[in-house]
């Protein structure tokens, strides 16, 4: 079948703007919730009694459920890639709300400690990756199958190997992994990646939270010939004064050997060997990267994917294959002023690679050796991706690095170096399947300004006041984000060049269309704080196939108007819309700048489904024939101060209670379907 773009049409009535405790879906759709925190994933483990009681969640789902990829699974257990009534997914568990873990939240939750075992160990254990079966029946419903073989959790106490140029650094050992060959865990799971050789990418965003490093810490590195690790740690935010999130490192082990809460702290011993091999001070440098993982292999160790760079790590999606031609990976790292990158592979692409059974080693073919880029984006439309190789450029000796996989490891100083492009919190990326663009998400950016060191640019263009007096405070600078798009030149993955523009500006339809809703968003389409982003290629009832663009948000500006919902679009292509003068007014500061924006989206962007209380939705992806879209619903009413009240009630009150109710709120995956059979969204 031919691919259009945009065209036909998008092929359901907008979803209001809402405030319900409820998924929302067009009239014509129905939902069905399939994967909740808490529900067993084998026979032996007991159904959730969701009182905070529950133990045992390295045998149960996980929470706040993120990034999602569903793999269609044949009657023999192998990869079918036309399967859309059997599969795997796999998603990640990128944090939890804490309060609903326990009976009456947790204990000893302060810096003195010490926490205790068992709350410590359900806590990490609930963070991680699931990987599940799901089927559907004949004409029926979905769900998942408890007792498959195929049903995994990875979690932060799993093995995994590292993999690419960095192992082996001495930067990766630790008492653990004395060699640095391997490690422990993933953690803050965000956005995921869909190899087309049926392994599943999870990516380690928000980890240096996790970790304790005390006053102190930096003199004994710079005494032990390691102040190269000081640089890196603040340039990580791993300042010294850190406690870590959940403070696990203060657990009293009742085994003296386990080292799975100490390891959370990272502070230097003067006591131990100056190499880190005797403590843990070196642990924070295994995490930040992207990992692969073999669905199919329940008894695989999955890869940490070093040659992709270390940062705070959203997703990692591939761009289109082309046989003969070497495949890209686009990647956002989701901090305030950060950058936006590509790996280019040193292998090109084989079609073969997607039918191999040894799916890691086809990881290693393509994703261990290659370059990594970073973006910067110029005002005139153009933009480059600067090589990250140690010894190019300023990445010398001369400037602080020490060789390849110093500047992995240090992938945002290169980046420094480099003088790459401060974006507004670079989140998912996603490809278009029919021309080969990428799309990235910029959520916002409360640092953004319009003069001075984060200032406008014409990729950044806005920084304002949310003018709104109805209780929205959402503070200034890029308050609602916005949808960036690049075309590489020739269209082709290996390119070093590209050109940009802004796909769409977040906005309330209310907003000034001259400096905010630029746009021209309204009631059916306005959004704010776009975060999950993902291209289906689904094909309607006449053949046609469209590729479809779904928008989630992660919002705090618009959510006294409206909780936050995912979106469809039928996007157009770069340049479309020409160029725009945009000017910023923040704090007594002015500043016009010159932006590329896309053609205002009309009808061809359209709300599709509103969440829950305090949600964020988050994580998509469906099945071949387009019939069946899976989506996450993370952190419903995540305020959990109180849990014996909790601030949403969902799924219990939209037909997912458990067997011993109580209505405390749970992430979960949910499956929209058209009531016709039809396909979702045309
Ligand atoms: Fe986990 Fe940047 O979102
Ligand atoms: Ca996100
Ligand atoms: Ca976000
Ligand atoms: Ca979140």
């Amino acid at each position: 079948a031919s691919v259009t773009v945009g065209a036909p049409a998008l092929g359901f009535t907008a979803v209001a703007k809402s405030l319900a405790d409820t998924v929302a879906v067009p009239s014509g759709y129905s939902v069905t919730i399939l994967y909740r925190l808490g529900d067993p994933i084998n026979a032996a483990t007991a159904a959730y009694g969701n009182t905070g009681s529950d133990t045992n969640f390295a045998q149960r789902a996980g929470d706040h459920h993120d990034g999602m990829s569903y793999f269609g699974l044949s009657s023999a257990g192998t990869p079918d890639a036309n399967s859309s009534t059997r599969g795997l997914l796999a998603l990640n568990h990128e944090n939890i709300t804490v309060g609903y873990l326990h009976p009456n939240g947790p204990t000893n939750f302060t810096a003195a400690g010490p926490r205790p075992e068992a709350e410590a160990l359900k806590e990490i254990e609930a963070h991680g990756v699931s990987v599940i079966e799901v089927t559907r029946a004949t004409a029926g419903a979905w769900s998942y199958v408890q007792s498959s073989s195929f049903n995994r959790r990875i979690t932060p106490n799993t093995a995994m190997q590292f993999s690419g140029p960095v192992r082996g650094d001495a930067n990766l050992r630790t008492r653990y992994s004395p060699d640095g060959t391997t490690g422990r865990g993933t953690i803050n799971n965000c956005a995921n990646g869909t190899m087309p050789w049926h392994t599943y990418l999870t990516n380690e965003e928000n980890w240096a939270g996790y970790f304790r490093r005390l006053s102190g810490d930096a003199a004994v590195r710079t005494a032990a010939g390691r102040a190269r690790q000081n640089s890196s740690l603040a340039r990580y935010g791993i300042s010294e004064g850190r406690q870590g999130n959940y403070f696990w490192s203060t657990v009293v082990a009742s085994d003296p050997t386990s080292t799975i809460f100490s390891r959370w702290n990272a502070t230097a011993s003067t006591a131990l060997a100056a190499d880190g091999t005797a403590d843990f001070r070196n642990e924070p440098f295994q995490f930040g990267w992207v990992v692969e993982i073999d669905p199919f292999n329940p008894a695989s160790t999955p890869r940490k994917r070093t040659a992709l760079g270390r940062m705070n790590h959203e997703g990692c999606q591939i761009g289109r294959t082309v046989a003969g031609v070497k495949p890209a990976f686009y990647m956002g790292d989701d901090a305030q002023n950060e950058y936006i990158y590509k790996f280019v592979s040193n292998t090109a692409w084989s079609a073969a690679d997607a039918d191999a059974t040894d799916r890691l080693a086809i990881g290693d073919k393509y994703l261990d050796t290659g370059i990594l880029y970073v973006a910067r984006f110029a005002a005139d439309g153009s933009g480059q991706w600067l090589p990250l190789v140690f010894g190019q450029g300023p990445l010398t000796a001369a400037n602080g690095f020490t060789s390849q996989a110093d500047v992995l490891i240090n992938a945002r100083l290169a980046g420094d170096a480099l003088a790459a492009t401060p974006m507004d919190r670079p989140e998912w990326t996603a490809v278009n399947p029919a021309t080969g663009e990428m799309y990235c998400t910029l959520t916002n950016n409360s640092s953004r300004t319009p003069t001075g060191t984060r200032a406008v640019d014409a990729a950044n263009p806005r920084a304002y006041t949310d003018p709104k007096t109805d209780g929205r405070s959402a503070g200034t600078g890029n308050v609602n984000g916005h949808v960036i798009r690049l075309r590489e030149a020739g269209d082709t993955s290996e390119a070093t060049s590209f050109t940009w523009d802004i796909y769409a500006f977040g906005a309330g339809s209310d907003l000034d269309p001259a400096t905010i809703n630029l746009s021209g968003l309204d009631a059916t389409n306005d959004l704010s704080s776009p975060d999950g982003l993902w291209f289906g290629l689904p094909s309607n009832a006449s053949g046609q196939v469209t590729p479809v663009m779904w928008i989630q948000t992660d919002d705090g500006a618009y959510t006294d108007v409206t909780n936050c919902m995912m979106l469809a679009a039928i996007p157009g292509i770069v340049g479309d819309g020409g160029t725009r003068s945009v000017t910023s007014t923040l704090n007594g500061a002015t500043n016009t700048v010159t932006t590329r924006i896309g053609k205002a989206p009309g009808a061809t962007l359209r709300r599709f489904l509103v969440g829950p209380k305090q949600c964020e939705i988050t994580g998509i992806h469906s099945t071949p024939d387009g019939r069946s879209v899976f989506v996450n619903i993370q952190h419903p009413g995540e305020d959990a101060t109180n849990p014996a009240a909790p601030t949403s009630n969902w799924p219990a009150n939209q037909g997912g209670a458990t067997t011993a109710a109580t209505t405390r709120p749970r992430s979960a995956t949910i499956v929209i379907t058209r009531d016709d059979g039809g396909v979702v969204g045309l």
